[in-house]
């Protein structure tokens, strides 16, 4: 007799095998009973027939209860009416150790936030446990692609002296009541030195921001991978960007057919993401797209009618974003913002300087922004001059000027936010439930 987990069972049918796993729920009356399985690393229905079995292993499998830990064995068997197209005959039965009372989670529907209370437990349940699985599909992506295009792998540390991103969304951190530091908004500044150390490094860690407002696309603590490459530029920092998204859909395509099929994610909408040439627009260009759309009431149903067009010099909302992401059939990458919306570090446009040489890159389907980036400022005395500008403290960015000062080259990268491509990809409305325990203003436990 082997032991076998869910996911290895077709490669056994015929076989008698024995599995460790829980029961999710059971069904059936009078000599038949069926038992849905799970072990972790997928689902079964187990058949225990009243014939097939002892008294004793029938009556232990019509006393187990939801959640409860079982060891059974039986004999593999196809059905294609199953999913993964097996099933397992059940011969014995022993339920390991018992329940302390009734489990929380009933099959019967269930209100948000108690299954963000009961989060824990909630993991075990098909969509939690099949968007979590492609989130490990990506993240294993990220470090395959990076390792093939001859990035190495920076951490960037947590605790930081500087604002980068904003001083708005910072978390402050005492330190012994002496100075100062931050947790990460982003790992780039110092991704940068390591792009001038190694030339192309990318980041892949958890990056903090006290957001105040309640989005389905902000938490307070999400995980960033953030590329860095010198020397380099915005057009080449935009190529990579396209090759990276495709490559992430493209695996979890390949790996993750059966988490999106549970997920009823219709994989038709992931093709255009999966083959590259994303279109690139400019941030003019885009207003012109989402003032067309309003006027003509072209809208998508999730976005408010009385939605206004953008001003030039103004940010995209999310409602524009949304626009912008169902006119296209796979991500757009929006390049050349106003400087004066984004980041202090970013590079000039040569053309017109009122811009910024950035993009962000737009889901479809209205999932938003998932990537922003740019090129860096290269030259120390513009950059010295931006840092003082925005009013930060040039003590803190001096080691940062540095990069400028000695052998400072054009450079771009890029941070792409791990839960809003994962609630893109398995068409997961919010990103809470793309991560395993969200971080959010009115979230912090469990
Ligand atoms: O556009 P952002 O703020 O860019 C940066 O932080 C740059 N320093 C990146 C770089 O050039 N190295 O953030 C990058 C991405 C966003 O596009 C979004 O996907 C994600 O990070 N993101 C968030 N995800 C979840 N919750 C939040 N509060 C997020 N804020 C940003
Ligand atoms: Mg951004």
């Amino acid at each position: 007799m082997v032991s076998v987990s869910i996911r290895d069972l077709q490669g056994h049918v015929g076989e008698t095998v024995t599995l460790s796993a829980w029961l999710t729920d059971k069904s059936g009356k009078g000599k038949i009973q069926f038992l849905k399985l799970r072990d972790g690393s997928g689902y079964v229905q187990a058949t225990v027939f009243k014939g097939d079995v002892s008294e004793d292993v029938f009556e232990a499998a019509r006393r187990l209860s939801q959640e409860q830990a079982v060891t059974v064995t039986g004999e593999v068997r196809t059905d294609e009416r199953a999913p993964g197209g097996v099933e397992l005959s059940v011969r014995a039965l022993v339920p390991v150790g018992e329940n302390h009372g009734e489990y929380p989670i009933t099959p019967k529907e269930h209100g948000t936030e108690f299954l963000l209370d009961q989060r824990h437990l909630w993991l075990r349940h098909r969509r939690p446990w099949a968007v979590l699985r492609v989130r490990d599909c990506v993240q294993r992506a990220v470090v395959d692609f990076f390792h093939g295009e001859g990035f190495v792998r920076f951490d960037s540390p947590f605790f930081t002296p500087n604002a980068a991103e904003g001083t708005t969304e910072l978390f402050e951190i005492d330190l012994f009541g002496e100075d100062k530091a931050y947790l990460s908004q982003t790992g780039q500044l110092h991704a940068e030195a390591g792009a001038l150390a190694f030339g192309k490094v990318y980041t892949f860690g958890p990056t903090f921001r006290a957001e105040k407002s309640k989005t389905r696309r902000h938490l307070l603590e999400f995980w960033m991978i953030e590329p860095e490459v010198a020397p380099s530029d915005h057009v080449e920092n935009m190529n990579l960007q396209e090759r990276f998204v495709s490559f992430l859909v493209r695996r979890v395509l390949e790996e993750c057919a059966a988490e999106l099929e549970l997920l009823g994610r219709d994989v038709e909408k992931l093709r255009g993401a999966a083959e590259g040439n994303y279109p690139r627009v400019t941030y003019t260009e885009a207003l012109a797209i989402v003032r067309a759309h309003i006027e003509s009431g072209d809208l998508p149903t999730n976005v408010q009618p009385d939605v206004q067009p953008v001003e030039w010099g103004d940010d995209l909302g999310a409602p524009h974003e949304t626009i912008l992401g169902h006119h296209f059939d796979r991500p757009v990458i929006i390049e050349r913002y106003p400087a004066a919306i984004k980041a202090f570090y970013m590079q000039p446009d040569p053309e017109d300087p009122r811009l910024a040489l950035c993009d962000d890159m737009i889901a479809p389907e209205g999932y938003g922004e998932v990537i922003g980036g740019s090129q860096r400022i290269h030259d120390y005395d513009l950059l010295k001059s931006r840092i003082e500008h925005e009013g930060l403290p040039l003590e803190a960015f001096e080691w940062y000027l540095d990069l400028r000062r000695y052998g400072s080259v054009p450079h771009a990268g890029f941070g792409m936010g791990l839960e809003r491509v994962v609630a893109w990809i398995t068409g997961t409305e919010h990103v809470r439930e793309a991560i395993p325990f969200a971080r959010m203003l009115t979230r912090m436990r469990p």
